[in-house]
């Protein structure tokens, strides 16, 4: 039904549409829509848009002329000058802007304005409003009129306030809130960074600047609460207040917009409606979160069974996957070495270890056997004239490759065909590389163009891989992803729902704002805020053609920041002027990686438990502080902490000669209605035994939200503060591989788990919760003023808990005696070890450490009993 307007009349209309109701009401001034607490309000004359929640506005369209809702014509050239940076050479020619609603009409599922503009064509912007739900609907503008099809620009812009923050976009290098900046979403090659030189201006990322980005994702978080995404593969730019300081433009590369709008009141809120959205990961495997090492050394005839032998095991270091990377493709780096690769794969596996080999989604010309085949069969994307397109691969210095046309299911099984060559030769996952490239006058076999293609690709190259490991799947069905990793280098927006790794490229070795170590915590920051929740870089950087190789300080820092990423990744390769260094060359350096990949094993339940709530919720590992603290000002623009999972707040150190006195901003709720929180300093009162690589925690003080935190770190140190209050669920310290192996001298995850140890941080009044993945609650409740009570439920059969207690001891008295159901009273043990060591229900202790150590193997629960 199309409805002319009336200005003298007015008339209230009332659709019950499925799933959501809605209502449309008019006056003289405006069409209202209501669906809700959530309001949009269309003024006729001039037209403006408003959306409301609750009668609050949460967005106001501006009214500046070029800024507000309108389309318009982008005349120019584009030079795809190096693989996927396309420049731009053009210029908007003819702009026009939305003016009056001439009509309207609706149907059960939308509602269409009709908007004139100054267009003297007397095109027309047909704006359509639909799939409304609660606190959320989506908008297409559309050109209505005759020869529409020139038009290639598409936006509208809001109002926005100096104090307004924005957040997402997808992995992004150089900002968290991008206030002040352009944000264009288009794939590319990360950047080439200029290292030292970087004076700390996040301009200077090469070639593309602080726009560049493998994983672009236009989602839009505001600190006040609501989100907008575009539902597009094209290219779009958010101008974030950068050419008008009070107007957040969003603009689309089409003759057409289209976009999402989330009308919230906080950034968690949104963030579950848009990862509702956009969907959720599988959870990895476990060894995904172990220690990676790049084990073989290609400048050496040492295998990697005899590294694992003869260095890993010797010196008790943890590792359960060797990153093996062998290319397959572009150009068969494994062929004539299919047995030899498939005997050590096989070995390794019988000692805990798998393997990842290496794909990408380009082929060499000059690689016949898989080429030819591939070429003649029309598996590639074709140019404007039909014919195969090829490009260079990593600029003219190289060689010619083409890339595989995943439009074309045949091509898809093809290739899947080759990943299933790597799963033969007992490879468990692979690198999944680049995917940045796909040219924009391409042409693929289904009829898409370049220019969506170029984003587009990266779903459909990772669905290849996702759908062939699915079929490998030993518990199809189920929360879990098949016993694979492949982690991906490039994505768009809801990449989760085909992927469960990222990794963020290339980084520089040095201590970079723009692509060394400090950028890459922020990438994965944003990364995982627009919802990939596995995150990591390869520690050490990968390129220093600019800098010296990675020195042992910067190999320390990085360990350090992988240790509380997503994915803890050694790269011990790279590309620079002569061979990398490794941080096992470093006096320190074995060491050093030994603490952190001996803590990242013990934190390997609570990491698990972060990747269940993962896959449950959508919220990622590392965690920017907007999803917890969006009411802090001092939280909001940190771009290098964040927080660790559920209770851990990390502060990886990311200047060069910092030791001492490195400030970590401790949040606060800053909310009427909730206190808090409060903070404790983990890393600080970590005792490290050099023995079996055990951490022990102590009971420090007690920090209020709201302030630095200055502390030491050295460089074994890896900055965590915990909520108080949190019961963290920890791993044995022994355990060396998180994978089964048949040799059974390996110590497997498998074979201690039973051995469930509780680092329980507990608040200024005693009590602490936790969780684990495997079990329900643990609890600890100062019941009475000289009693604590301990409960476990949901815990699988047969676990000895042992519990590390830190709080308030001193002052809430001091431990006298532990009992277990049945009144009986356990014994005091001698020491930690000697409690260790019983193999009885006892408890310890720790005057040093303020901890009482209590371990339970028959019972779950116990009651503490306190003496002043
Ligand atoms: C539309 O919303 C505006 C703002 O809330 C209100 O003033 C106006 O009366 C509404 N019109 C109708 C027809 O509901
Ligand atoms: C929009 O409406 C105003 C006020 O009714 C009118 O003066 C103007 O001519 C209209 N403009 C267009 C482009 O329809
Ligand atoms: C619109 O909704 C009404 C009432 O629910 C239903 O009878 C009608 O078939 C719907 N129309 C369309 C086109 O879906
Ligand atoms: C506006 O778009 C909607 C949704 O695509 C469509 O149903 C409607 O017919 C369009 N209106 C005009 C005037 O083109
Ligand atoms: C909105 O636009 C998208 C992309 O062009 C299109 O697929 C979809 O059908 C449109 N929906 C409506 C209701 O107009
Ligand atoms: C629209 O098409 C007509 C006829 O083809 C042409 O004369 C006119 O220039 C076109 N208008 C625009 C804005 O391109
Ligand atoms: C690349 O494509 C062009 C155009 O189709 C062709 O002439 C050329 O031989 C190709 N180059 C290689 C290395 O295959
Ligand atoms: C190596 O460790 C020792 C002992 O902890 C320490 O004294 C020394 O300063 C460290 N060296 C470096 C380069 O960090
Ligand atoms: C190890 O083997 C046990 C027993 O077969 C099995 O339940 C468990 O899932 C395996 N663990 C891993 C990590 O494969
Ligand atoms: C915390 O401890 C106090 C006693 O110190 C107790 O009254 C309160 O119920 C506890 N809170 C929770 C949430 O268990
Ligand atoms: C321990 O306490 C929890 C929580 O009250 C309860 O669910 C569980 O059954 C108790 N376990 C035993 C063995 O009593």
């Amino acid at each position: 039904m199309l409805r002319l307007l009336f200005y003298l009349l007015s008339s209230i209309f009332i659709i019950s549409a499925q799933p959501f109701p809605f209502t449309v009401k008019e006056d003289d001034a405006s069409v209202n829509v209501t669906f809700g607490e959530s309001k949009v309000i269309a003024r006729k004359a001039p037209w403006q848009l408003q959306m409301l929640l609750n009668d609050q506005p949460i967005l106001t369209e501006a009214v500046k002329s070029g800024k507000q809702l309108g389309f318009g014509i982008w005349d120019g050239v584009y030079l795809d000058i190096y693989e996927g940076y396309l420049f731009r050479l053009g210029w908007i020619s003819h702009w026009y802007n939305a003016k009056n609603i001439t009509s309207w009409s609706s149907s059960n599922h939308s509602v269409s304005l009709l908007v004139s503009s100054d267009d003297p064509n007397g095109r027309q912007i047909n704006v359509t409003l639909f799939d409304f739900e609660e606190r959320q609907f989506r908008m297409n503008a559309t050109v209505v009129g005759s020869n529409a099809s020139d038009i290639n620009r598409f936006s509208i812009g809001f109002s926005t306030p100096e104090e307004e923050g924005f957040y997402g976009f997808g992995e992004r290098f150089t900002k968290c809130n991008q206030r002040g900046h352009r944000v264009g979403s288009w794939l590319e090659d990360g950047s080439w960074g200029l290292g030292l030189f970087d004076m700390a201006t996040s301009s200077l990322r090469v070639p593309a600047g602080e726009e560049s980005t493998y994983c672009p994702m236009p989602i839009l978080y505001s600190n006040f609460g609501y989100a907008i995404q575009f539902d597009t593969y094209y290219r779009t730019v958010f101008d974030l207040a950068k050419t008008t300081d009070d107007v957040m433009n969003l603009e689309q590369e089409t003759d057409q917009l289209n976009l999402i709008f989330f009308l919230t009141e906080t950034p968690p809120e949104a963030f579950s409606k848009i990862s509702k959205i956009n969907g959720r990961s599988l959870i990895p495997p476990l060894w995904e979160f172990s220690p990676w090492n790049q084990i073989h050394d290609e400048n050496s005839s040492v295998t990697s069974v005899q590294r694992i032998e003869d260095f890993f095991f010797k010196f008790d270091i943890p590792c359960s996957h060797d990153v093996n990377t062998v290319h397959f493709f572009p150009d068969g780096g494994e062929k004539g070495r299919e047995d030899e690769l498939k005997a050590q794969n096989d070995k390794l596996i019988s000692l805990g270890v798998k393997s990842t080999a290496y794909f990408n989604p380009m082929v060499k010309t000059t690689y016949a056997e898989l080429y030819d085949d591939a070429a003649a069969k029309g598996y590639f994307l074709k140019n404007q004239n039909g014919d195969i397109y090829n490009y260079t691969y990593e600029g003219a210095m190289s060689f010619f490759v083409s890339q595989v046309d995943f439009t074309n299911p045949e091509a898809v099984s093809w290739y899947q065909a080759q990943l299933a060559r790597a799963v033969n030769l007992s490879f468990h996952g692979w690198m999944y590389d680049y995917g940045e490239y796909t040219p924009y006058d391409s042409v693929a076999s289904d009829g898409t163009k370049g220019l969506e293609m170029h984003n587009k690709v990266s779903h459909l190259y990772q669905k290849a891989a996702f759908d062939y490991l699915l079929r490998l799947d030993q518990t199809p069905g189920d929360s879990y992803a098949p016993d694979y990793v492949f982690y991906v280098r490039s994505a768009y927006t809801a990449a989760q729902r085909y992927t469960w790794a990222q990794w963020t490229g290339d980084p520089s070795s040095d201590w970079s704002y723009a692509s060394g170590l400090p950028a890459q915590i922020t990438a994965s920051l944003n990364i995982g805020l627009s919802g990939m929740p596995f995150s990591g870089s390869d520690i050490g950087g990968f390129e220093w053609y600019v800098d010296l190789a990675p020195d042992e300080e910067l190999w320390s820092r990085w360990t350090a920041a992988g240790c509380v990423s997503g994915l803890m990744h050694e790269q011990g390769g790279g590309k620079g002027l002569g061979p990398k260094t490794h941080i096992f060359d470093f006096p320190n350096g074995t060491s050093t990686w030994r603490k952190f990949a001996k803590l990242r094993m013990q934190l390997f339940p609570y990491i698990y438990t972060q990747a269940h709530i993962a896959h449950e919720t959508g919220l990622p590992i590392m965690r920017h502080h907007i999803l917890h603290f969006w009411n802090d000002v001092g939280a909001m623009n940190q771009e290098h902490q964040f927080m660790f999972g559920e209770s851990f707040l990390a502060a990886p150190v990311i200047e060069q000669g910092r030791t001492t006195n490195w400030p970590v901003y401790l949040p606060s709720y800053r909310s009427s209605s909730i206190e808090g929180p409060t903070w404790v300093d983990v890393s600080s009162n970590f005792q490290y035994d050099e023995d079996d690589g055990r951490y022990r925690i102590g009971s420090g003080k007690y920090y209020d939200g709201g302030y630095d935190a200055f502390i030491d770190v050295p460089l074994d140190r890896v900055p965590l503060f915990a909520l108080a209050g949190s019961i963290i669920p920890i791993a044995d310290p022994r355990i060396m591989t998180l994978n089964n192996a048949t040799n059974s001298s390996v110590i497997t995850y498998e074979s201690l788990k039973h051995l469930r140890y509780l680092w329980v941080f507990a608040d200024k009044e005693f009590n602490a919760t936790g969780h684990c993945w495997d079990t329900n609650l643990y609890q600890l409740i100062h019941s009475k003023a000289d009693e604590l009570e301990w409960f476990v439920s949901g815990s699988p059969p047969g676990y000895t808990h042992i519990l590390q207690i830190a709080g308030p001891w001193t002052s809430s008295g001091l431990p006298s005696q532990v009992l277990v159901s049945g009144g009986s009273g356990l014994k005091g043990a001698d020491g930690w070890k000697d409690l260790l060591g019983s193999n009885s229900e006892s408890f310890y202790y720790d005057k040093e450490q303020e901890v009482l150590w209590v371990q339970l193997i028959e019972h779950t629960n116990a009651t503490i009993v306190m003496q002043h």
